[in-house]
Formats: C-alpha cells, structure tokens, sequence
C-alpha cells in the first residue's frame, strides 16, 4: 500500500466527523472518495495533508506513520493535496503560480523548467495565459492552474477536493480527461473526492461512500455504478 489509513478519527470539538476509519490506496491506484455532505470527505483529505491532527489512528504513507510529521514535510514526502476552492494566487501570473508550486524541486532549476513544460503540455490553455494573471483566468483555468501547480511538486499521491466545483458542465469531463490521462499516461496515483459521483466512477478504479464519518460501502468503481444503495443515493439523478 502506498497509502493506510487506520482506524482515523478526528474530532470537532466534541462531534466526530471521522469514526475509525479504514482506507488504503496502492501506487499507481486511482481511487475516488464518495459522500453526502457532511461525510467526513475534506476530512479525510485534511486529514492525510496535516492540516488536520486526529483524536487517534494512523496514517501510514510507505511504510510510516504520518500522524506527527508537519504538513510541509508531507509536501516534501509527496503528498499533494488541491482543496476545495483552489487557492491560487490571483496577483501572479499562470507561470509564477506554477514556479511557486515547484518549490520542493526549485533546487534544479532545468528541472523545474521540464516540470513546468510537462505541465503546459498536459494543460494547453494554461500555456497560452503563462503571463495573464491568475485572477483574471475563468473557474475551470484556474481549477486546471490548482491542479498544474500541485503537480509542480512532483508528488508520489495526487489529493483532489472536488475538483468539479462551480465548473460548466463540459469543463468537468475536461478536467475527468486530465485526472484520467495523469493516472493513465504519468501512472500518477489519485485520490478523489466527488460529488459527481458518475463520472468520477467512469474515471476511477476504486472507491469508498463515507457516512458521518465510517465507510458504508467499497469496492471497485464498475461494482459501486451496479450497486442498489449507491444507485438509490448517489447515481439516481444525471451527474
Ligand atoms: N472546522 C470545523 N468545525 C466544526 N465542524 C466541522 C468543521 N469542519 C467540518 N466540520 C464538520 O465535520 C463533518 C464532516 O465535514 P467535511 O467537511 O469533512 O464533510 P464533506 O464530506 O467534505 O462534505 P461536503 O461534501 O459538504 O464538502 C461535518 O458534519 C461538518 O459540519
Ligand atoms: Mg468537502
């Protein structure tokens, strides 16, 4: 497993959100996290980056546990985490954003440059507003430019907090296109949280539904399109 997470729970003052929760991700795994609101989804992510210390549990990422090491040092580790809502800096241009992003490999500058290159090859529209500031780029650029520079860190595991936000409806299967060829073409592992649940089934190998907090179903992604529960609660309308 590239990733075990162990009986995890984190605690809002006194209201659980995590209740020993189990999940494990192998390398190279496409796996996407699935729930209703309030299930624990941006916890969990919280969680694996630092941001977030349990109440107990571990979180083992090859072979260790991660539960006292600093979230920067999970950066530097490989974990790269793009939150809910992008957070990317809107008075920098689309290059400085992706340089800034780079910084566990700034060291190498040829080396950030090839990163930076693969990035523009991978996100086209990004390399045609290198130089437009970041704030000025529409919802689905800037969600691609969170995403280019998450990647600028060369990161060992890929974490998405629904990505589809506030995205038209074209932009999300462009933005599923992208996810699929990183893990298809770079062999990227990807954990995924989303609510549109259906497309990030077609585009997943595995997943999870989380309920207040524990695992309610498994398994893989072709299996959870055919479940009765998951249809009934996740797939019953267009999404
Ligand atoms: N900072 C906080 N303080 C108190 N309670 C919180 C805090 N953050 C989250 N919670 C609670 O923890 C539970 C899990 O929240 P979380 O954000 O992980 O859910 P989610 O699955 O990501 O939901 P959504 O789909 O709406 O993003 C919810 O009941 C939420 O209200
Ligand atoms: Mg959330």
């Amino acid at each position: 497993m590239l990733l075990e997470i162990k009986d995890l729970t984190v605690a809002y003052g006194g209201a659980k959100a995590l209740d020993n929760l189990h999940i494990g991700i192998e390398e190279g795994e496409f796996v996407v996290l699935l729930g209703a609101n309030g299930a624990g989804k941006t916890t969990t992510l919280r969680s694996i980056s630092g941001l977030l210390k349990p109440a107990s549990g571990e979180i083992i990422f090859e072979g260790r546990d991660l539960v006292k090491t600093q979230s920067f040092r999970r950066s530097e580790l490989g974990i790269a985490h793009v939150p809910e809502g992008r957070q990317i800096f809107p008075d920098h241009t689309v290059a400085e954003n992706l340089q800034l992003g780079g910084f566990t490999v700034r060291r190498d500058v040829a080396k950030l440059h090839s990163t930076i290159d693969e990035i523009f090859q991978l996100f086209p529209r990004l390399a045609e507003r290198r130089e437009q500031k970041a704030g000025t780029l529409s919802g689905g650029e800037a969600q691609m430019l969170a995403v280019g520079r998450a990647l600028m860190g060369q990161p060992r595991l890929l974490m998405l907090d629904e990505p589809s936000l506030g995205l038209a409806p074209r932009l999300v299967i462009e933005m599923f296109g992208y996810l699929k060829r990183l893990h298809k073409e770079k062999g990227l592992t990807i954990l995924l949280v989303e609510q549109q649940a259906r497309l990030a089934l077609q585009i997943s190998q595995r997943g999870y539904v989380l309920e207040r907090g524990v695992v309610a179903i498994s398994g893989t992604s072709e299996s959870l399109k055919d479940d009765p529960a998951v249809v009934a609660a996740y797939l019953g309308h267009a999404g």
